[in-house]
């Protein structure tokens, strides 16, 4: 099929993994009200169109903590993404790097910190959960460190997960034993390409970074059961506190949609804090990214980076977020959508769209620096 947008990758991966890897990448919380609302409330966004300005030399770059972005845009901390190709999130690393843009690595990621570093020559940002295991967290923050890691994500919206429907549907959760089993598998036979790829040549298939305590071959299923009894739901700022003691990089606080929150993360020692519903993967009903911004902004944006993210689709939606305050976005599905339609390739196409539409944008509203 003609990729020509993000939403071409979308159905492409949508057709190459299987149907409970799509679901669960694709979803939202409940009924996804915040999913479709930071779609909405994005596009709803009015780019000011402006003319006769020499636009002829455009720079969409920024520097932020000593490192040179090309664009401003990160690609998102999202779990699991690495099963939707062969060792996805070195392809995915490899990609960001050869394109100037970081690429942040999840607690829950299929490869491991060392692996992403060593396959792609970049160390990757790392995002952390809090999990029950202090030791565990400390330790996975040393490793982050001996793999020098330039920047700490530190994601506080997820103390319980989101009911997320779809992945019931499909089987990937609610259906431990032998029926999930079954369910999963048929889904994977039904996509040949995915199975020999990854299923057969991508091994192994688990949460690179947590596989220690649990075993290299625990079945998925169980990875996902260990995280529903690991994360931490007494998390709080005493916690985040901690995480800066053991931290001296950057750290970025993900999670925040309300302005005290912000004034409080920032206090508690934050560099930067992530605008962010998660996707719209946890509170279902919660503003939308684009809504929460300005609110934030006026709080906090003197002293400190604002990221966002929820809903970027294009190099339009990044040039909106910028519009409204946001000194860098992340966007998730979408590199994640490249990698499972075209693997590395994928997403430097994606990345490289991203810029082109960006570009094409600060052309039309004249302004020649982002
Ligand atoms: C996520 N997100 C996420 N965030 C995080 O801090 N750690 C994680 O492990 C994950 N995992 C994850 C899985 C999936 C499938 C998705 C879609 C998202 C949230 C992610 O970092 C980011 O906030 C959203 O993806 C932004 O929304 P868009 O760009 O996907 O619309």
């Amino acid at each position: 099929m003609i990729v020509a947008e993000v939403a071409d990758f979308r159905e492409a991966a949508r057709r190459k993994v299987p149907h409970f890897l799509f679901e669960y990448i694709d979803g939202g919380s409940y009924q996804q009200v915040t999913l479709n609302r930071n779609l909405e409330d994005l596009s709803d966004v009015i780019l000011e169109q402006r003319v006769l300005r020499d636009v002829s030399q455009l720079d969409p770059s920024i520097r932020l903590f000593g490192q040179r972005l090309s664009l401003p845009l990160v690609l998102a901390p999202v779990g699991l993404a690495g099963l939707n190709a062969r060792r996805g999130e070195v392809q995915a690393a490899r990609a960001a790097a050869a394109a100037g843009v970081p690429l942040c690595l999840s607690t829950v990621s299929a490869c491991t910190i060392e692996e992403v570093a060593a396959g792609s020559g970049t160390a990757p940002w790392f995002q952390l959960y809090m999990l029950r295991d202090r030791g565990f967290v400390s330790a996975m923050l040393e490793r982050a460190k001996s793999a020098n890691c330039p920047a700490l994500v530190f994601t506080v919206d997820l103390p319980v997960p989101g009911a997320r429907y779809r992945d019931r549907r499909s089987g990937l959760t609610g259906a431990n034993g032998v029926t999930g089993t079954v369910r999963r598998v048929a889904q994977a036979m039904a996509r040949p390409g995915w199975c020999w790829d990854v299923g057969l040549l991508g091994r192994p298939l688990t949460l690179g970074n947590v596989a220690g305590v649990l075993g290299a071959n625990t079945p998925l299923s169980d990875f996902l059961g260990w995280l529903a009894d690991n994360f931490d739901p007494s998390a709080n700022w005493d916690d985040l506190e901690w995480v800066r003691s053991q931290w001296e990089g950057p750290l970025i606080v993900k999670g925040i949609l309300h302005p005290d929150d912000a004034r409080n993360a920032v206090s508690a020692g934050a560099d930067a804090i992530v605008v962010s519903n998660h996707g719209g993967r946890q509170l279902d009903g919660a503003l939308s990214a684009v809504k929460a911004l300005p609110g934030i902004v006026d709080a906090v944006g003197a002293s400190t980076r604002i990221f966002a993210d929820g809903g970027v689709r294009s190099g339009l939606d990044i040039l909106r977020y910028r519009s409204l305050g946001a000194d860098v976005v992340l966007a998730g599905r979408p590199w994640v959508w490249a990698l499972g339609a075209e693997g590395e390739r994928g997403v430097t196409r994606m990345i490289a769209m991203f810029e082109a539409e960006l570009r094409v944008a600060m052309a039309l509203t004249g302004a020649q620096s982002i």
